[in-house]
C-alpha cells in the first residue's frame, strides 16, 4: 500500500513513522509513505501557497494551483482544473483515492480505516491556514476527512492519524492480526475454527463496543488486585467477565455506541446487571481494581 502526502510541513513525517508498526511495516515493503512538499508547486518567489478569501473574512485560503500540480505530478487527474483537467474522477478506474483532511469532513472511524487498508494507493492532501479553496474538496479529492470534533492547525496530524491506524490493519503489519480483529469498535467477526479451539479471547470479539479491561503481571500491583476471574481459569467466566466489562466501559465513556450495536440476549441480560450494580454500588462501570476508593 502506498501513502502520498501532500503537505507545506514533509519534514512533520520523517520522526514520526520512523518507530514501531509504521516503520516495520516500511521495512518490510508492506508499505510506503512518501511526503511531498506543497511549495515545490509554486511558481513564484515567496512559493506561495495560501491567499486572502473572497468576499473578505479572516484568515487566509490554500490556493488550487498548487494542491492540482501536486496531484498532477502523482499522476493524478485534475478535473476541471486548467491545464490539468483531463478526465472526471468517477471515469478513471486506476485513480488512487484522494483524501483533502479537514475539519469539515466526514468522520474518521475504524470502518472507514478497514476501507482504505482494502485499496492500494491513498493520497493525503493535508489543510492548512482557514481552509482550502473548496474547488479542491469539490473535483479533486474523493472525500473530505476529519479525525474528530475540534480544530487542528492543519491536517499533518489527522494524515498521520489516519496512515497508523490502516497500516495496522494490513495483513502482516501487526504481528498477531487476530489483535486487530478484537479491539474497540471492531464490529463482530467470524469465529475462526483455529480460534475458538483455543482460549477465551476466541470469543471477545468487541462487536462495536469498547474493548474490555487488559491487566498483566504483577497480580497484585500495590494493593490492586487483578480480577480474580482471570487467573482462575475457566475460560467460560473470562469470556463472560470480558463481554460484561466491555459493556460497562462502554455504557460508562461512549454510551452512545450501545445504540448502534446489535446486543445478543446475553448483553442484554449483562447490561441489565451493569445498571443494577450502578443503582446500589455506583461505581460497576470499572473493572474492580479500578473502582475508585472513596473511603
Ligand atoms: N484540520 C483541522 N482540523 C482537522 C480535523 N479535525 N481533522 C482533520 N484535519 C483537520
Amino acid at each position: 500500500m502506498r501513502f502520498d502526502v501532500v503537505t507545506i510541513f514533509p519534514g512533520f513525517f520523517s520522526g514520526v513513522f520512523e518507530h514501531g508498526i509504521v516503520r516495520r511495516a516500511q521495512a518490510e515493503g508492506l508499505v510506503t509513505i512518501a511526503a511531498h512538499d506543497l511549495r515545490a508547486f509554486t511558481h513564484d518567489r515567496h512559493r506561495t501557497v495560501d491567499d486572502r478569501p473572497f468576499g473578505g473574512g479572516e484568515g487566509m485560503i490554500l490556493k488550487p494551483e498548487p494542491l492540482a500540480e501536486a496531484l498532477g505530478s502523482l499522476g493524478i487527474d485534475a478535473l476541471g482544473i486548467e491545464p490539468l483537467g483531463i478526465a472526471p474522477k468517477t471515469e478513471n478506474a486506476v485513480r488512487p483515492q484522494v483524501i483533502l483532511l479537514s475539519a469539515q469532513g466526514q468522520r474518521f472511524t475504524q470502518g472507514v480505516a478497514r476501507e482504505l487498508a482494502g485499496l492500494d494507493r491513498v493520497v493525503l492532501l493535508c489543510g492548512r491556514y482557514e481552509g482550502v479553496d473548496e474547488r479542491i474538496s469539490e473535483h479533486l479529492a474523493d472525500r473530505e476527512v476529519s479525525i474528530g470534533d475540534y480544530v487542528l492547525s492543519g491536517g499533518e496530524l489527522g494524515a498521520a492519524v489516519i496512515m497508523d491506524t490502516v497500516t495496522r490493519l494490513i495483513p502482516g503489519a501487526v504481528g498477531n492480526q487476530n489483535s486487530t480483529r478484537q479491539e474497540s469498535f471492531t464490529e463482530s467477526f467470524p469465529v475462526s475454527p483455529d480460534l475458538s479451539a483455543g482460549g477465551p479471547s476466541a470469543t471477545c470479539g468487541s462487536g462495536g463496543l469498547l474493548d474490555y479491561p487488559h491487566y498483566t503481571r504483577p497480580a497484585d500491583f500495590r494493593g490492586m488486585a487483578v480480577p480474580e476471574v482471570l487467573v482462575n481459569g475457566n475460560h467460560d467466566q473470562i469470556r463472560s467477565w470480558r463481554r460484561k466489562t466491555a459493556l460497562a466501559k462502554t455504557l460508562r465513556n461512549r454510551p452512545d455506541l450501545l445504540e448502534r450495536v446489535a446486543l445478543t440476549e446475553e448483553d442484554k441480560e449483562l447490561l441489565a446487571q451493569i445498571k443494577l450494580a450502578q443503582g446500589t454500588q455506583g461505581e460497576m462501570g470499572q473493572a474492580p481494581s479500578l473502582q475508585k476508593n472513596r473511603n
